[in-house]
């Protein structure tokens, strides 16, 4: 392996809550958002700038990231589909935003109503303002391995719309498996062709871990230089628009990973453990990190 540093990007109060029917107040997320950071999170996404009427859990982002800790290291960065999120974005302060689109027509249009190649042409416009109001640009691509309306995707799709947003300006991609489908070696497949035409210091990976193969995939990634790696505490998450699409892979899960192979994240195990029994009890829910629920049994 390359690099021994990893950057978590931590996406559970955005992702994480997204979906879940246990709506928790704008204090709580602004606790758990406080609780990342104190663990360690360098990178958190905070909310997202969408419609309020299809995602009613996010609704409060403007509240939440005018609350946000000024003056510190912290990326706090919110999703946004359009350049009315990202308006609203600059509004609350923020210097980053992350872009979204499919790799597949249907997802595409079920999830933000648009074709891919709309969604493009709404970024590139998007890109001019946040370019002229120094905002960085992250890029997701979803249902990279498999979309629960139309089944398969094909790589050079996938390809094809990470050049496409690299070039509008995105400085970073990162591959989502919405209904965490993918195996290993699909992983393999897709990094090797993706290298073909970028940095794999661009990949970014945002396993979901529905058929429980997101740990392994991640490992594969890892393998293949991936150093970007999307989870959520106590494996939070799920998209509305991707049915049967479980949390994002836990945070704890890939740290402790991650310190098995000597790997660097600069986030404390003990910590996040703990956020993700918090959050978990807040939000009534069973916890969905094994590394969480084997440490507590052994406390
Ligand atoms: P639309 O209905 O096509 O847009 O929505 P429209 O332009 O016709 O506007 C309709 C209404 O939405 C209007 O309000 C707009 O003002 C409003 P009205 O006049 O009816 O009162 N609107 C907005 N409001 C707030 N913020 C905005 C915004 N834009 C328009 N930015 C839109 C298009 C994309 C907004 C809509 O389809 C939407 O909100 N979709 C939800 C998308 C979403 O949040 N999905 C879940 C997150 S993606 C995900 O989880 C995947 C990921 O994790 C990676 C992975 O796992 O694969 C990232
Ligand atoms: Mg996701």
């Amino acid at each position: 392996m390359s690099s021994s540093t990893v950057r978590i990007v931590d996406v559970s109060p955005r992702d994480g809550l997204q979906n879940e029917p246990t709506r928790i107040s704008t204090e709580a997320k602004l606790g758990l958002i406080e609780r990342l950071s104190t663990a360690g999170l360098q990178h958190i996404e905070v909310g997202s700038f969408v419609s309020p009427h299809r995602v009613p859990c996010m609704a409060d982002s403007m509240q939440v990231c005018q609350s946000l800790p000024k003056h510190t290291d912290i990326n706090f960065y919110a999703l946004v589909p359009n350049v009315q999120g990202l308006q609203k974005a600059i509004d609350a302060g923020l210097t980053e935003v992350a872009v979204f689109t499919a790799a597949s027509e249907q997802f595409c249009q079920r999830n933000i109503n648009c074709s891919i190649d709309e969604s493009l042409s709404r970024f590139s416009e998007l890109m001019v303002i946040a370019e002229d109001h120094d905002i960085r640009v992250r890029g997701y691509i979803s249902t990279v391995f498999g979309c629960p309306y139309q089944g398969t995707v094909s790589i050079e799709k996938v390809v094809n719309i990470s050049q496409q947003l690299l070039e509008m300006g995105c400085y970073e991609i990162s591959l989502g498996d919405t209904i965490g489908i993918g195996t290993a070696n699909q992983v393999k497949i897709l990094l090797n062709a993706l290298c073909q035409t970028m940095p794999i210091e661009k990949v970014a990976v945002h396993f979901h871990d529905s058929y429980g193969q997101a740990l392994t995939n991640i490992y594969a990634a890892l393998e293949a230089g991936v150093r970007v790696i999307d989870s959520s505490v106590a494996g939070l998450g799920g998209c509305p628009y991707a049915k049967g699409s479980t949390g994002n892979i836990a945070t704890e899960d890939v740290v402790y990973l991650l310190n098995g192979l000597g790997l660097e994240s600069g986030i404390d195990l003990h910590k996040i453990v703990a956020v993700g029994h918090w959050i978990s009890s807040l939000l009534q829910r069973e916890n969905a990190s094994k590394v969480g629920l084997a440490m507590n049994m052994r406390r």
